[in-house]
């Protein structure tokens, strides 16, 4: 099967966490940027990225890379691709979207027209027609300038792979369900320890915990634009990455996740995207403040994101709201707690510097992911311990 070169950009900051899952599908990592990942893989690779990928934005095929200052230079660029290995005659082709950074050019609609001129003029000699109809499969085009360096790509996703199609009720302030992954997977949360979102809103964090849990791929219901590639990707392709995703199903599992919201409404619109995600069993959704936050047991995670003061009469009672927080955590026994917020005076009112932090920018706003680190459990002990020390 041929080789492709896949681009998959992620949030900033968090592309160890998408190169270890590309890693972990089995590909071959070529390339690390700032906010993409880039790796190697064949037809079922991008059926496959797309569908089992948790922290990924989208997957990206990568038709060129090249240098261009002029305008003159981006359309030869374009115009040396080999497009008609990409878009069949009858393809709808057009520039979705073009960014420039630190580029000479920077004009996005500039870039959008002359790359589609391009394209036109290399698919007009090669399929030797004047005028194309554009009535088949569709293959939008993104188009990246960083430094007069031109990456060209066609997107494989469409819809942003954060859109799982679980979460039509949202909150004021959600999180991205792909950002909540990976800030899941940043943690040693596993699926035998305690879960508890004291602020879940719409259940992004709970949800993605127990997709997690019961492994099940978060594409599994959702359509991307790659599908009707025919002629890239066999249909079957699809079908078949659809039944490993089913195969590797367990929804069996005895797990302790919980979510609490002190809004009523969001606690009901938190279990319906769970029911849609096919998880509303394995979550305990209750309206509850984080002030009666309470755990019989030991060693559980505490992953949230509460509210960092989105407008200006909120901010003003951060301070109490997070004395709360601090309150709650001491009164849990052993437990860890990871939370996001861009509140800056986190750490003073929870009343405990963090183990760690980490920057991480929730679309353009600068937050951080404060780690409270918990004594881990006791090893248990297996039969084959017990009788050695016998
Ligand atoms: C930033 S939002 C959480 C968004 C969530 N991560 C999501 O993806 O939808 C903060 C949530 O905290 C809730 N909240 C505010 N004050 C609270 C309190 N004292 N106790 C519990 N929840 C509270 C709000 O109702 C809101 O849903």
């Amino acid at each position: 099967m041929k080789t492709f070169e896949l681009v998959a950009p992620c949030h900033f900051g968090l592309e160890a966490v998408l190169k270890r899952e590309i890693y972990d599908l089995g590909y071959e990592i070529t390339l690390v940027e700032d906010g993409r990942v880039t790796f190697e893989g064949d037809a079922e690779a991008i059926c496959r990225s797309n569908i089992f990928l948790r922290t990924a934005e989208r997957v990206l095929l990568l038709v060129g890379r090249f240098k261009a200052t002029t305008f003159d230079e981006l359309f030869e660029g374009i115009k040396a691709l080999p497009w008609e290995s990409y878009i069949p005659v009858d393809g709808k082709f057009w520039v979705k979207k073009a960014s420039s950074i630190k580029s000479k050019l920077f004009s996005s609609s500039d870039i959008q027209s002359i790359v589609k001129k391009a394209i036109v003029e290399r698919l007009k000699t090669k399929y030797h027609v004047e005028w194309f109809e554009e009535n088949g499969a569709s293959y939008p085009i993104r188009v990246f300038l960083l430094k007069d360096e031109v990456m060209v790509t066609l997107d494989t996703s469409g819809e942003s792979l954060h859109k799982r199609g679980y979460r039509t009720m949202t909150s004021k302030a959600p999180l991205t369900e792909t950002l909540a992954a990976a800030l899941i997977m940043l943690t040693p949360w596993r699926k035998d320890r305690i879960f508890v979102d004291p602020f879940c809103g719409s259940g992004t964090f709970p949800i993605e915990a127990a997709l997690m849990a019961a492994n099940i791929a978060p594409g599994m219901n959702r359509n991307f634009t790659a599908e009707n590639w025919t002629n890239l990707i066999d249909k079957k392709l699809w079908y078949e990455t659809v039944e490993e995703a089913n195969d590797q199903i367990t929804t069996d599992i005895t797990v302790d996740i919980q979510g609490y919201d002190i809004d009523g409404d969001v606690v009901k619109a938190a279990r319906e995207n769970a029911k849609r995600a096919g998880v509303e069993h394995m979550i305990h959704f209750q309206q509850r403040p984080v002030c009666e936050l309470h755990h019989p047991k030991k060693y559980g995670f505490i992953i949230t994101n509460p509210p960092y003061g989105e407008r200006l009469e909120d901010k003003a009672a951060l301070p109490e709201l997070y004395s709360q927080i601090g309150e709650a955590y001491r009164g849990l026994d052993a437990w860890s707690m990871y939370l996001i917020t861009s509140y800056d005076a986190a750490e003073q009112y929870i009343g405990r510097k963090a183990d760690k932090n980490r920057k991480i920018y929730n679309g353009m706003l600068k937050t951080y992911f404060y780690q409270f680190m918990g004594p881990k459990p006791p090893k248990r002990k297996n039969k084959c311990d017990i009788r050695e020390n016998m």
